[in-house]
Formats: structure tokens, C-alpha cells, sequence
């Protein structure tokens, strides 16, 4: 990625939602328009964006100390760092965010002649103006490496030695005007090798040379809390770790947090199947869903498009538990999925007392949690449907 082609990505227009049709609608139409009516959705389906609360907590505190580190003194700033586990939402959200960001900030830019952001530090000198950096982190990055990204996200060359490497490297955050440099995969960096020291103490040089111009130091990474990175007292005097995980459902809150989810979801794409009802997923399949994909966002995604897909080829235009038994997600919540079930063998049917299902041990609140959603495939959850409820 480059900067060109992060303003490309930036400023595409995203397809767009397709129209609403009533199941009449659907079937008036002939095969060549129903195929084409569904690619659109499709196309939608697989480029929307699903906002969520816990992102949107995470969103307003990076965009904070962003904010603030841009009006403190010259010097080290605070650093945001997002983690949380595998496959939940991180990059694709910090992709969004540093979008909107870079939106803002452009939107009242010059355009040069190639029809990118420019600004002039002289009268007479034009300048690419690219307030962020977006980095995604090589495998093995060390200390040359992480300047050398910098560099390559302006298409410029690294020099021969590491020190002219960040010298060059700064200079283009300043010709460039950047004002946050976002570092995905930051669990790549190589913390427990000998030069360790060496990368480390070279993030936080980064941040220091970034404040100075008032530009943040944002950091993304799986599995980053108990690190050595976040356990460096040269950072974690400066970071801010904003954590985020996989949806649970063992007590009262967690149960209301995943419907609530859902049933975000769900209105999103209930204009696209006509014949569902508000519940069709956030009450009726609550449970299932969570049985399938244990709160990890990349599968849901997965689950609930490909299931609205399948209902709207299928005709059936509502989302049935059929539709998400024919979906085959990653092996990650396969194997989960079928590990609970072996666990709880025939169980079909437990009820669970919610007031103390907030209290169980590790080992006690999965069990609580299969036994409380290994039901939901014939009935529904049960805290619904007056969880969800209670938010409308
Ligand atoms: N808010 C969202 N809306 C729609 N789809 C999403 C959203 N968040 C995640 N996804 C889906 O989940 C997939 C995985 O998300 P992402 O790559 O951001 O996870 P991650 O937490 O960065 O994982 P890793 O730690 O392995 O890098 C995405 O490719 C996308 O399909
Ligand atoms: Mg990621």
C-alpha cells in the first residue's frame, strides 16, 4: 500500500446498497434479473461496513487522543494501541477509521494536477498532502524495516544505513504533513529475539520525532496485552490499550451485548429479505449464531451473508436455521463448535439461571454458555426476546 493508492481506496465509491423489492418484486422478475439483483447484494453484502458498539467505544477514544496529541506541546505523545484476538474486527475497523480521518482531513485540500491532495510549503512548492500512514507490518520487522514502510508508503527509497533510513523517513512525514501513522500487525515485531531492545526503543524514537510535529503514533495487533511490547516501560508509559474481544454470552450483559449486536445486523438487511420478521435473527437464532461462531466477528459476517444469500437464491427470502447449517465457517469455529457439542453430548434442553451465570469459572462459563445456546437451535435464548426489546 501506498499513499496513492490509499487515497484511491479512501475516496472509491463503495457499491452501492441495492433497492429493497417486496417478495412480489422478487418474483416478477426473470432468472437473468433475479441473478442480477443478487450479485448486487452480494457485492453489497461483502463490502459493508457492520459499525458495533464496542467498535465505536474504541473509534471516539482513538480519534481523542489523536486529537489531543495534535494540540499538546512538541514531544513524546500518547500512543493508542487496539488489540484483542484473531479474526474479531481490528483491521478492518482501523481501516475505517483511518478513512474517515483521512477524509476529514483532506476534504478541504487543493488537488494537483493528478487529482491528489497537495499542499504547498512554499508559494512555489507543491507538495502530496497525506495526513495518514497505513502500514500493515512485515513479517520479521526490525528496526531499519519499520522506516523503511514509512518510506515506501511515499514510494521513497531507503537510505544505505538505518540512521539515514529514519532521517529520510521523518523528513517525508513532515514534507507530507502526516498526522497519525497507523501500524497494523505490530504483533510482528520481533520482542523476544536479543535486539529487541533495539526495535523498541526505536518506536517509541518514532513516536518522539512524530510528536514533534504533533503527529500520533497509533498501533494495531492481536494479542498484544501481556506482550513484550505493551510490558516495555518505555511505552506502556505513553500507550493507551484499548481492548477488544470476542462476544460472550455467559451473564445478563454479555447476553444483552450479543443481541443487541444481532439485531443491529439484522436491520440492516431485513429491507433485503422481505419475508423476515424483527427477530428473525436476534431472537430466533441468537443462540445458533453464537453456537456456530462463538462471538469471533469474521465468522458471523460470514454466517449471516452467506445465510442471507442462500435465502434469497433459495426464495425463502428470511434467514432459517437450514441457511446457516449449510454454511461451513473457518476451522477455528468448526472445531469450537464441535469440541462444545462433544462436550455436552445429548444435552438438549438446560435451563440456566442468569442472575449467577456472570460468576462462573473459565471451565464453568463455556459449559454455561453451550448449555445455553445448544438449545437455540430449536428454541431461542433465553433472555430474549426482552433484552433486545428492552433497547428498542
Ligand atoms: N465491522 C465489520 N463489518 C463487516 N465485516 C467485518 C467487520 N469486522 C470484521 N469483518 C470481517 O471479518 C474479517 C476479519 O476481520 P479483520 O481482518 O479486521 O480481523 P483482525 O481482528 O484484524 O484479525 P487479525 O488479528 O488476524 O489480523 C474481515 O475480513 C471481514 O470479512
Ligand atoms: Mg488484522
Amino acid at each position: 500500500m501506498d499513499s496513492r493508492r490509499w487515497h484511491d481506496w479512501c475516496t472509491d465509491r463503495r457499491p452501492a446498497e441495492p433497492a429493497a423489492l417486496s417478495v412480489k418484486q422478487w418474483e416478477e422478475m426473470d432468472c437473468q434479473q433475479r441473478t442480477a439483483h443478487t450479485s448486487e447484494l452480494e457485492q453489497w453484502l461483502h463490502q459493508c461496513y457492520m459499525a458495533t458498539a464496542q467498535f465505536d467505544r474504541v473509534a471516539d477514544g482513538l480519534s481523542t487522543i489523536v486529537d489531543r496529541n495534535a494540540r499538546t506541546l512538541p514531544g513524546a505523545k500518547e500512543i493508542p494501541v487496539l488489540t484483542g484476538p484473531n479474526t474479531i474486527g481490528k483491521s478492518v475497523f482501523a481501516r475505517n477509521w483511518a478513512r474517515e480521518r483521512y477524509l476529514g482531513w483532506t476534504a478541504h485540500a487543493a488537488a494537483g494536477a493528478a487529482g491528489y491532495p497537495v499542499w504547498y510549503p512554499t508559494p512555489d512548492v507543491e507538495s502530496d498532502l497525506c495526513p495518514v500512514v497505513f502500514i500493515n507490518l512485515q513479517d520479521d520487522a526490525r528496526k531499519k524495516a519499520l522506516d523503511s514502510q514509512i518510506l515506501g508508503f511515499f514510494n521513497l527509497p531507503s537510505g544505505v544505513t538505518a540512521e539515514e533510513t529514519t532521517r529520510s523517513a521523518m523528513r517525508a512525514v513532515l514534507r507530507h504533513r502526516v498526522r497519525m501513522v497507523v501500524i497494523d500487525d505490530v504483533n510482528l515485531l520481533k520482542t523476544e529475539w536479543r535486539g529487541a531492545r533495539q526495535v523498541l526503543d526505536h518506536i517509541k524514537h518514532i513516536n518522539t520525532e512524530l510528536g514533534e510535529n504533533n503527529a500520533s503514533l497509533v498501533l494495531v495487533g492481536a494479542n498484544l496485552i501481556g506482550g513484550g511490547l505493551l510490558a516495555d516501560p518505555q511505552i506502556n508509559g505513553r500507550s493507551k490499550t484499548f481492548a477488544v474481544a470476542q462476544y460472550e454470552i455467559d451473564s445478563l450483559e454479555e447476553k444483552r451485548n450479543w443481541q443487541r449486536m444481532i439485531r443491529d445486523i439484522e436491520s440492516r438487511l431485513l429491507p433485503h429479505l422481505p419475508a423476515g420478521k424483527p427477530g428473525m435473527l436476534c431472537e430466533n437464532l441468537a443462540g445458533e449464531i453464537w453456537f456456530r461462531t462463538q462471538g469471533y466477528f469474521q465468522d458471523i459476517m460470514q454466517l449471516i451473508r452467506d445465510a442471507t444469500i442462500a435465502a434469497t437464491r433459495d426464495g425463502t427470502h428470511e434467514i432459517r436455521r437450514d441457511h446457516l447449517d449449510a454454511v461451513t465457517l473457518s476451522d477455528r469455529a468448526s472445531a469450537q463448535s464441535r469440541a462444545m457439542e462433544d462436550r455436552t453430548g445429548g444435552v438438549d434442553r438446560v435451563k440456566v439461571p442468569t442472575a449467577s451465570a456472570g460468576n462462573g469459572t473459565p471451565r464453568n462459563r463455556k459449559t454455561k454458555a453451550v448449555m445455553d445456546t445448544r438449545p437455540q437451535r430449536r428454541a431461542r435464548l433465553s433472555c430474549s426476546p426482552q433484552t433486545a426489546a428492552e433497547d428498542q
